[in-house]
């Protein structure tokens, strides 16, 4: 889904990371965090990976960066898991639960919504640019923006072969 201006305004924003942050949180640690990227900072991020494509002689990163320079906000949610007796495991499935809330959220409220993981989100040199502090991780870049076209539709699992009961 290409997406294009205008984006969610700052009360929208707020919404939808309230919404967002609205997800299951076993223990209370709420072990992610957002780092908004748009207008101008988003540009000189782009920048900065594209700098860093280049010097890695790859130019297929430097075209993945479109995706990340075409929508007018990129929420990345950063999984930062607690130190805790809550399994890191549970942590992490509540940084994807949050990135599932803004996805549904962004919809909801009529814009278009991606959740990209493009290299950049498992690149060190690239995570240190965004930010990303030590025992962190990208949980996905939430592109969001106004859509161009429909979604396009694909196939959808077939739920048969993927539900059993248990018998004792
Ligand atoms: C963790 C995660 C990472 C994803 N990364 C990408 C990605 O980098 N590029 C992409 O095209 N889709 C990616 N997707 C898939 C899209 O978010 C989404 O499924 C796709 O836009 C189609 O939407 P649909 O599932 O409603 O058809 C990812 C999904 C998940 C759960």
């Amino acid at each position: 889904m290409s997406l294009s201006a205008p984006g969610p305004d700052a009360d929208q924003l707020s919404d939808l990371l309230r919404i967002a942050a609205r997800a299951p949180d076993h223990g209370k640690l709420t072990p992610w965090r957002f780092i908004l990227l748009q207008g101008a900072a988003k540009t000189e991020f782009a920048t900065r990976l594209d700098a860093l494509a280049a010097g890695q002689g790859d130019a297929k990163r430097q075209a993945k960066l479109a995706k990340l320079r075409v929508p007018p906000l990129a929420v990345a949610v950063i999984a930062s898991p607690k130190t805790s007796e809550i399994p890191e495991w549970e942590q992490m499935l509540s940084a994807g639960a949050v990135c599932t809330n803004l996805v549904h959220a962004g919809l909801a409220m009529g814009f278009g919504a991606n959740w990209i993981t493009d290299w950049y989100s498992y690149d060190a040199q690239a995570t240190a640019i965004l930010g990303v502090r030590a025992g962190e991780r990208v949980a996905g870049f939430i592109m969001l923006g106004t859509p161009r076209e429909p979604p396009q539709e694909r196939e959808r699992p077939q739920l048969e072969p993927l539900i059993t009961s248990w018998a004792p």
